[in-house]
Protein backbone atom coordinates (compact mmCIF):
# COMPACT_ATOMS: atom_id res chain seq x y z
CA UNK A 1 0.00 0.00 0.00
CA UNK A 2 1.64 3.23 -0.98
CA UNK A 3 0.18 6.99 0.06
CA UNK A 4 1.59 10.06 -1.50
CA UNK A 5 1.20 11.60 1.65
CA UNK A 6 4.43 12.29 3.48
CA UNK A 7 2.03 12.12 7.04
CA UNK A 8 0.60 9.17 5.70
CA UNK A 9 4.51 7.30 5.38
CA UNK A 10 5.41 8.90 8.60
CA UNK A 11 2.42 8.14 11.21
CA UNK A 12 2.54 4.73 9.32
CA UNK A 13 6.16 4.45 10.45
CA UNK A 14 5.33 5.62 13.89
CA UNK A 15 2.94 3.75 14.42
CA UNK A 16 4.57 0.10 13.45
CA UNK A 17 7.58 1.06 16.19
CA UNK A 18 5.36 1.44 18.75
CA UNK A 19 2.79 -0.70 18.46
CA UNK A 20 4.28 -3.01 20.80
CA UNK A 21 3.56 -0.77 23.35
CA UNK A 22 -0.27 -0.92 22.83
CA UNK A 23 -0.50 -4.24 23.18
CA UNK A 24 -1.26 -4.76 26.44
CA UNK A 25 -3.73 -1.82 26.59
CA UNK A 26 -5.21 -3.54 24.11
CA UNK A 27 -5.82 -6.22 25.56
CA UNK A 28 -7.39 -4.81 28.87
CA UNK A 29 -9.62 -2.88 26.95
CA UNK A 30 -10.81 -6.00 24.48
CA UNK A 31 -11.77 -7.18 28.25
CA UNK A 32 -13.84 -4.30 29.49
CA UNK A 33 -17.92 -4.85 28.85
CA UNK A 34 -18.11 -1.43 29.21
CA UNK A 35 -16.87 0.87 27.36
CA UNK A 36 -15.05 3.55 28.55
CA UNK A 37 -13.16 6.41 26.89
CA UNK A 38 -9.72 8.59 26.37
CA UNK A 39 -6.66 8.83 28.59
CA UNK A 40 -9.01 8.88 31.95
CA UNK A 41 -11.19 5.92 30.82
CA UNK A 42 -14.24 8.14 31.36
CA UNK A 43 -17.00 5.48 31.63
CA UNK A 44 -19.40 5.70 28.51
CA UNK A 45 -22.70 6.37 31.32
CA UNK A 46 -20.96 9.67 31.23
CA UNK A 47 -19.84 10.42 27.40
CA UNK A 48 -22.36 8.22 25.53
CA UNK A 49 -20.34 8.21 22.32
CA UNK A 50 -21.85 4.95 21.01
CA UNK A 51 -25.87 4.99 20.16
CA UNK A 52 -27.58 3.54 22.80
CA UNK A 53 -29.19 0.15 20.07
CA UNK A 54 -26.27 -0.53 17.31
CA UNK A 55 -28.04 -3.50 16.28
CA UNK A 56 -27.98 -4.05 12.83
CA UNK A 57 -26.09 -1.11 12.30
CA UNK A 58 -22.91 -0.43 10.19
CA UNK A 59 -20.09 1.15 11.75
CA UNK A 60 -16.47 2.12 10.68
CA UNK A 61 -13.80 2.89 13.02
CA UNK A 62 -11.21 5.38 11.00
CA UNK A 63 -7.74 4.28 12.75
CA UNK A 64 -8.84 1.22 14.97
CA UNK A 65 -5.64 0.40 16.45
CA UNK A 66 -5.84 -2.50 18.62
CA UNK A 67 -9.67 -2.56 17.33
CA UNK A 68 -11.14 -2.49 20.83
CA UNK A 69 -13.97 0.12 20.13
CA UNK A 70 -14.77 -1.70 17.19
CA UNK A 71 -14.66 -4.82 19.50
CA UNK A 72 -17.25 -2.81 21.75
CA UNK A 73 -19.80 -1.97 18.74
CA UNK A 74 -19.22 -5.34 17.12
CA UNK A 75 -20.59 -6.54 20.50
CA UNK A 76 -23.35 -4.43 20.77
CA UNK A 77 -24.96 -5.81 17.62
CA UNK A 78 -23.39 -3.34 14.89
CA UNK A 79 -21.32 -5.19 11.51
CA UNK A 80 -17.90 -3.34 11.94
CA UNK A 81 -15.14 -2.23 10.05
CA UNK A 82 -12.16 -0.85 11.76
CA UNK A 83 -9.28 0.61 9.09
CA UNK A 84 -6.06 1.25 10.35
CA UNK A 85 -2.45 2.57 8.84
CA UNK A 86 -0.46 0.53 10.56
CA UNK A 87 -0.22 -3.22 10.03
CA UNK A 88 1.70 -3.68 13.34
CA UNK A 89 -1.68 -2.45 15.23
CA UNK A 90 -3.84 -4.61 12.93
CA UNK A 91 -1.62 -7.45 13.93
CA UNK A 92 -2.51 -6.95 17.35
CA UNK A 93 -6.33 -6.44 16.60
CA UNK A 94 -6.07 -9.52 14.84
CA UNK A 95 -4.85 -11.64 17.27
CA UNK A 96 -7.66 -9.82 19.80
CA UNK A 97 -10.17 -11.06 17.38
CA UNK A 98 -9.28 -15.19 17.46
CA UNK A 99 -8.51 -14.58 21.04
CA UNK A 100 -12.12 -13.52 21.74
CA UNK A 101 -13.78 -15.18 19.18
CA UNK A 102 -15.12 -11.73 17.61
CA UNK A 103 -14.77 -11.46 13.72
CA UNK A 104 -15.08 -8.18 11.88
CA UNK A 105 -13.38 -6.97 9.07
CA UNK A 106 -10.23 -4.98 9.52
CA UNK A 107 -8.71 -2.85 6.69
CA UNK A 108 -5.25 -1.51 6.14
CA UNK A 109 -5.36 1.30 4.98
CA UNK A 110 -5.74 5.45 5.22
CA UNK A 111 -8.62 6.65 6.29
CA UNK A 112 -8.65 9.88 4.62
CA UNK A 113 -9.35 7.20 1.65
CA UNK A 114 -11.40 4.31 2.34
CA UNK A 115 -12.15 1.66 -0.53
CA UNK A 116 -15.33 1.96 1.52
CA UNK A 117 -18.66 2.59 -0.83
CA UNK A 118 -20.41 6.07 -0.16
CA UNK A 119 -23.29 6.24 2.05
CA UNK A 120 -22.23 2.60 3.46
CA UNK A 121 -22.05 3.26 7.08
CA UNK A 122 -24.43 4.78 10.08
CA UNK A 123 -21.95 5.39 12.30
CA UNK A 124 -18.32 6.78 12.28
CA UNK A 125 -15.95 6.78 15.00
CA UNK A 126 -12.30 7.93 16.15
CA UNK A 127 -10.75 7.88 19.53
CA UNK A 128 -7.38 9.34 18.94
CA UNK A 129 -7.15 7.53 15.27
CA UNK A 130 -7.76 9.36 12.35
CA UNK A 131 -9.06 12.30 14.35
CA UNK A 132 -5.28 13.15 15.58
CA UNK A 133 -3.15 11.49 13.08
CA UNK A 134 -5.06 12.76 10.08
CA UNK A 135 -5.36 15.43 7.85
CA UNK A 136 -9.21 16.71 8.89
CA UNK A 137 -9.41 18.39 5.44
CA UNK A 138 -9.47 15.17 4.41
CA UNK A 139 -10.66 12.77 6.78
CA UNK A 140 -13.94 14.81 7.73
CA UNK A 141 -15.22 14.52 3.62
CA UNK A 142 -13.85 11.20 3.72
CA UNK A 143 -16.75 10.60 6.77
CA UNK A 144 -19.03 12.57 5.55
CA UNK A 145 -18.36 10.33 2.01
CA UNK A 146 -19.10 6.74 3.90
CA UNK A 147 -22.30 8.20 6.27
CA UNK A 148 -25.75 7.56 5.44
CA UNK A 149 -27.86 11.18 5.43
CA UNK A 150 -28.75 11.17 9.42
CA UNK A 151 -25.48 9.31 10.02
CA UNK A 152 -23.53 10.42 13.09
CA UNK A 153 -19.77 10.89 13.75
CA UNK A 154 -18.29 10.94 17.17
CA UNK A 155 -14.59 11.89 17.97
CA UNK A 156 -12.26 12.15 20.87
CA UNK A 157 -9.23 14.19 20.67
CA UNK A 158 -6.83 16.11 22.70
CA UNK A 159 -8.73 19.57 23.37
CA UNK A 160 -7.40 22.83 21.51
CA UNK A 161 -6.67 24.33 25.11
CA UNK A 162 -4.18 21.45 25.81
CA UNK A 163 -2.69 21.59 22.57
CA UNK A 164 -1.69 25.25 22.84
CA UNK A 165 -0.80 24.18 26.85
CA UNK A 166 1.46 21.54 25.79
CA UNK A 167 5.35 21.28 26.56
CA UNK A 168 6.89 20.09 23.36
CA UNK A 169 9.14 17.80 25.12
CA UNK A 170 7.91 14.42 25.45
CA UNK A 171 7.29 12.94 29.28
CA UNK A 172 6.72 16.52 30.89
CA UNK A 173 2.65 17.87 31.59
CA UNK A 174 1.10 20.45 30.25
CA UNK A 175 1.79 24.19 31.23
CA UNK A 176 -0.99 25.96 33.33
CA UNK A 177 0.21 29.15 30.74
CA UNK A 178 -0.74 29.18 26.86
CA UNK A 179 2.61 28.08 25.01
CA UNK A 180 1.84 28.78 21.48
CA UNK A 181 -0.11 30.58 19.53
CA UNK A 182 -4.13 29.53 18.48
CA UNK A 183 -3.69 31.26 15.33
CA UNK A 184 -2.39 28.73 12.15
CA UNK A 185 -2.19 25.65 14.21
CA UNK A 186 -3.09 22.56 11.88
CA UNK A 187 -0.12 20.62 11.74
CA UNK A 188 2.52 19.45 14.52
CA UNK A 189 5.28 17.58 15.01
CA UNK A 190 6.65 17.07 18.12
CA UNK A 191 10.27 17.55 18.87
CA UNK A 192 12.12 14.26 18.70
CA UNK A 193 8.28 11.85 17.83
CA UNK A 194 8.71 10.99 14.07
CA UNK A 195 4.85 11.40 13.73
CA UNK A 196 2.72 14.17 12.35
CA UNK A 197 -0.61 15.10 14.54
CA UNK A 198 -3.20 17.51 13.15
CA UNK A 199 -4.76 20.42 15.72
CA UNK A 200 -7.66 22.53 15.01
CA UNK A 201 -9.25 25.30 16.76
CA UNK A 202 -12.62 25.26 17.80
CA UNK A 203 -13.67 27.64 15.14
CA UNK A 204 -11.76 25.77 12.11
CA UNK A 205 -13.45 22.54 13.49
CA UNK A 206 -17.15 24.21 13.27
CA UNK A 207 -16.24 25.51 9.76
CA UNK A 208 -14.81 22.27 8.20
CA UNK A 209 -17.94 20.05 9.65
CA UNK A 210 -20.67 22.12 8.35
CA UNK A 211 -18.61 22.32 4.95
CA UNK A 212 -18.25 18.68 4.80
CA UNK A 213 -22.20 18.30 5.17
CA UNK A 214 -21.95 18.11 8.94
CA UNK A 215 -24.54 19.67 11.87
CA UNK A 216 -22.92 19.71 15.10
CA UNK A 217 -25.02 17.98 18.17
CA UNK A 218 -22.27 18.52 20.75
CA UNK A 219 -18.76 19.52 21.77
CA UNK A 220 -18.56 17.46 25.26
CA UNK A 221 -15.25 18.59 27.39
CA UNK A 222 -13.98 15.55 29.45
CA UNK A 223 -13.66 15.84 33.00
CA UNK A 224 -11.93 13.24 34.62
CA UNK A 225 -12.98 11.83 38.08
CA UNK A 226 -10.91 13.68 40.99
CA UNK A 227 -9.99 9.51 41.31
CA UNK A 228 -9.14 8.98 37.64
CA UNK A 229 -5.72 7.46 36.64
CA UNK A 230 -3.66 7.35 33.49
CA UNK A 231 -0.62 5.91 31.95
CA UNK A 232 0.31 9.07 30.09
CA UNK A 233 2.82 12.02 30.65
CA UNK A 234 1.77 14.72 29.13
CA UNK A 235 -0.78 16.24 31.41
CA UNK A 236 -1.43 16.28 35.21
CA UNK A 237 -5.35 14.92 36.99
CA UNK A 238 -4.62 18.61 38.52
CA UNK A 239 -4.67 20.13 35.26
CA UNK A 240 -7.31 18.19 34.03
CA UNK A 241 -9.61 18.57 36.93
CA UNK A 242 -9.46 22.29 36.11
CA UNK A 243 -9.28 22.37 32.45
CA UNK A 244 -10.38 20.06 29.80
CA UNK A 245 -7.65 18.10 28.24
CA UNK A 246 -9.70 16.17 25.94
CA UNK A 247 -13.46 16.51 23.74
CA UNK A 248 -15.52 14.57 21.83
CA UNK A 249 -17.26 16.31 18.87
CA UNK A 250 -20.71 14.73 17.88
CA UNK A 251 -22.07 15.27 14.91
CA UNK A 252 -24.83 14.04 12.37
CA UNK A 253 -24.59 14.64 8.35
CA UNK A 254 -27.71 16.46 7.37
CA UNK A 255 -30.38 14.62 5.16
C1 LIG B 1 -3.89 5.99 19.52
S1 LIG B 1 -4.26 4.82 18.25
C2 LIG B 1 -6.02 4.86 18.21
C3 LIG B 1 -6.58 3.55 18.63
C4 LIG B 1 -7.13 3.49 20.01
N1 LIG B 1 -8.42 4.15 20.11
C5 LIG B 1 -6.19 4.05 21.07
O1 LIG B 1 -6.46 5.13 21.61
O2 LIG B 1 -5.17 3.39 21.35
C6 LIG B 1 -3.91 5.75 16.80
C7 LIG B 1 -4.06 4.90 15.53
O3 LIG B 1 -4.33 5.76 14.42
C8 LIG B 1 -3.77 5.11 13.30
N2 LIG B 1 -3.66 6.06 12.18
C9 LIG B 1 -2.83 7.11 12.06
N3 LIG B 1 -3.03 7.74 10.89
C10 LIG B 1 -4.01 7.06 10.25
C11 LIG B 1 -4.64 7.19 8.99
N4 LIG B 1 -4.34 8.19 8.15
N5 LIG B 1 -5.60 6.30 8.66
C12 LIG B 1 -5.92 5.27 9.49
N6 LIG B 1 -5.35 5.11 10.70
C13 LIG B 1 -4.41 5.97 11.07
C14 LIG B 1 -2.44 4.61 13.80
O4 LIG B 1 -1.88 3.63 12.95
C15 LIG B 1 -2.82 4.11 15.18
O5 LIG B 1 -3.10 2.74 15.18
Amino acid sequence: MNDPYEHVQKNRARWDAVAKDYVAAGERAWMRTTPCWGIWGTPESKLHLLPGDMSGKNAIELGCGTAYVSSWMARRGARVVGIDNSEKQLATARRLQRDHHLEFALIHGNAEATPCADGSFDFAISEYGACLWADPYRWIPEAARLLRPDGQLVFLINSFLHTLCADERDGYPAHQALQRSAFGVRQIQWPGDPGVEFHLSHGDWIRLLRASGFEIEDLVEVRPDDNATTRYDHVTLEWARRWPCEEVWKARKRT
